[in-house]
């Protein structure tokens, strides 16, 4: 008796990848904006290292690099904005990840308008869709990773679309877009 051949692949031998391209797999959620006070002027910069840690108050993990001017102003103000952009401003976000706002006015040079907050200093940008106003809640973290645990105290929805296309860092210049969604039964058993 002829035996059914197995149409089964077999799984192909894992390569080694560079330890530094780790993140480009793993990097989390939308590319957002985090805006911050510095004395009486506004500044942006670009982020994507950021998670979720609670649902409410909502806590989000945010690595912000102690060689970026946001830095600075966000320990000593202990406030910030995470401003999240539909993909139309994918071309300002990644502009505005690559100058420091040491050297220009980020809002003035990329035509982003800031709005004033209700609870903290640091601005809201009006071009993106979502607003998120933080304050840090844990920095023991931030010695040895940069990295600020903060509650979002404050959140805004703007414009018309309930599911804005959001844009997503996949490392070295490389970007994707928000897929195909879909909703599947998710309920503990
Ligand atoms: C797509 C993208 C993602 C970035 N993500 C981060 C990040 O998660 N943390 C960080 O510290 N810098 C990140 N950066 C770099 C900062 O946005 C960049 O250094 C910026 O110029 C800092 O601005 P500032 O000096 O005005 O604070 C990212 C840049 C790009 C283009």
């Amino acid at each position: 008796m002829p035996t059914k051949r197995s149409t089964r692949r077999r799984p192909t031998r894992p390569r080694p990848l560079a330890l530094a391209r780790v993140y480009e797999l793993l990097e989390p959620g939308p590319v957002v904006l985090l805006t911050t006070m510095a004395g009486d002027q506004p500044n942006v910069m670009t982020l994507s290292w950021h998670m979720m840690v609670d649902f409410e108050p909502p806590l989000v993990a945010c690595v912000v690099s102690r060689n970026n001017f946001s830095y600075a102003a966000l320990r000593r103000t202990k406030e910030c904005v995470i401003a999240i952009p539909a993909a139309e401003l994918a071309r300002k976000v990644v502009g505005i990840g690559n100058v420091s706002g040491a050297k220009v006015d980020k809002f003035r040079v990329y035509g982003l308008t800031p709005l004033p907050a209700e609870s903290v200093a640091a601005p809201l940008v009006a071009e993106c869709f979502a607003n998120l106003e933080c304050r840090i809640v844990d920095t023991r973290l931030v010695r040895d990773y940069d990295l600020f645990v903060l509650e979002v105290v404050g959140a805004w929805r703007s414009g018309a679309k309930s599911t804005p296309i959001t844009l997503h860092h996949n490392g070295r210049g490389h970007f994707s877009l928000d897929g195909h969604r879909f909703q599947l039964p998710s309920r503990k058993l």
